[in-house]
Parts: structure tokens; sequence; C-alpha cells
């Protein structure tokens, strides 16, 4: 894994270890992923892949590109048994939003639009993003899903525009 030391990626390393996984902090490589285990891959996507932003539109252009790079590879990889997926959450409570923008209440106002807003009445956790992606990572219980681009939104790919 790499992006552990907050946020999404500290849940879900925090998840994985709970379940007696061990975490390895890495990057992809297909060589030795192939020679090790069959293994399979969850790339962390967004929302903004599907929902275009004037202000973020560089993000939402990488987040769309990663999208495509994850099926591609679910293609390229399948062959030798090496699923690959995404999970795309919305609005989650991280420090990105301050990192990013230096503004200390900026997430205290998106926990108040998603509490009014998002269909299930709140901001995402980093632990939910964290349970998508054990399932997906799961060989029992996603052992025939690659290629999937998941959302983890409480429904907000359904917001009307
Ligand atoms: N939070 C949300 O609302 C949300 C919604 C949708 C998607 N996402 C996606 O979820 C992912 C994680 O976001 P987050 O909210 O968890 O952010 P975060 O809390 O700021 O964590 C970002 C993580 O990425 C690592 N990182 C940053 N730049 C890196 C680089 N160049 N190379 C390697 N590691 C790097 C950071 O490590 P260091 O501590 O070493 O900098 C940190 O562990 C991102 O891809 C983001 O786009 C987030």
């Amino acid at each position: 894994m790499y992006g552990s030391s907050s946020g999404i990626g500290e849940a879900i390393a925090i998840k994985l270890w709970s379940l007696g996984a061990n975490v390895v902090i890495t990057g992809r490589d297909e060589k030795r992923i192939g020679e090790l285990t069959k293994g399979n891959i969850v790339n962390i996507s967004s929302i903004a892949a599907f929902t275009p932003s004037s202000k973020m539109m560089l993000h939402c252009m990488a987040k769309c590109a990663l999208d495509m790079f994850t099926k591609c590879l679910a293609l390229q990889l399948g062959p030798k048994g090496i699923r690959v997926n995404s999970v795309n959450p919305a609005t989650v409570r991280t420090p990105i939003f301050e990192r990013i923008t230096g503004d200390t209440k900026l997430l205290d106002s998106l926990v108040e639009h998603c509490r009014q807003t998002y269909p299930l009445g709140r901001i995402g956790e980093p632990e939910d993003v964290a349970e998508a992606v054990v399932f997906l990572a799961n060989e029992t219980s996603a052992s025939f899903i690659t290629g999937l681009i998941m959302p983890v939104n409480g429904g907000a790919n359904h917001l009307p525009n």
C-alpha cells in the first residue's frame, strides 16, 4: 500500500491489519505481484470521476483517467488471475481539505453540507472506504469481480443537479 499515513489509506491499512493481513507498503510492480501472489489491486478514485467541476478540472480529469486505468489494467492482468478494482468515495472526513486549502473550517462546512444534502445524511468516514476496499480485496467475497468502479458515496451520485 502507499498513502497509508493518514485518512482513507490509514483506515484501510488499520482495517486490513485488524483482520490479520500483512500490510506491505509498496508500489505497483506487475512482475513482482505475479511472482509472489496472484493478488489484486484496489485503486482509490473519487466521485470526481463522475461529476464535473469547473473548480477542480484537473482533479476530475485525473480521477477519470484512473478509472480507465483500472478497467484497462483489469483486462491486462485478468488472464494472470490478478483482479483490479476501484472505490470512488464522495466527501470523506480526512485532513485532505485543510492540507489543500489551508482552511481549518472547510471540513466543518463539508460535514454540514453532507448532512443536509447526501441521501444518507452524513459525510463519509475513512472506515466506510476501508470496508469497501476490504470487500474488493477479499478473494472470497470478490473473487469474480474485476474492473469494477465502485461508488462509496452515501447515495451522492443520485443527487439532482
Ligand atoms: N477525503 C475525501 O473526501 C476523498 C474523496 C474522494 C476521494 N478521495 C481520495 O482518497 C485518497 C486519499 O485521500 P485522503 O482524503 O485520505 O487524504 P489525506 O488524509 O490527505 O491522505 C493522503 C495520503 O496520501 C499520501 N501522499 C500524498 N502525496 C503522495 C505522494 N506523492 N506519494 C505517496 N503518497 C502521497 C500522504 O502521505 P504523506 O503523509 O506522506 O504526505 C497521505 O498518507 C486520494 O486519492 C483522494 O483523492 C478522498
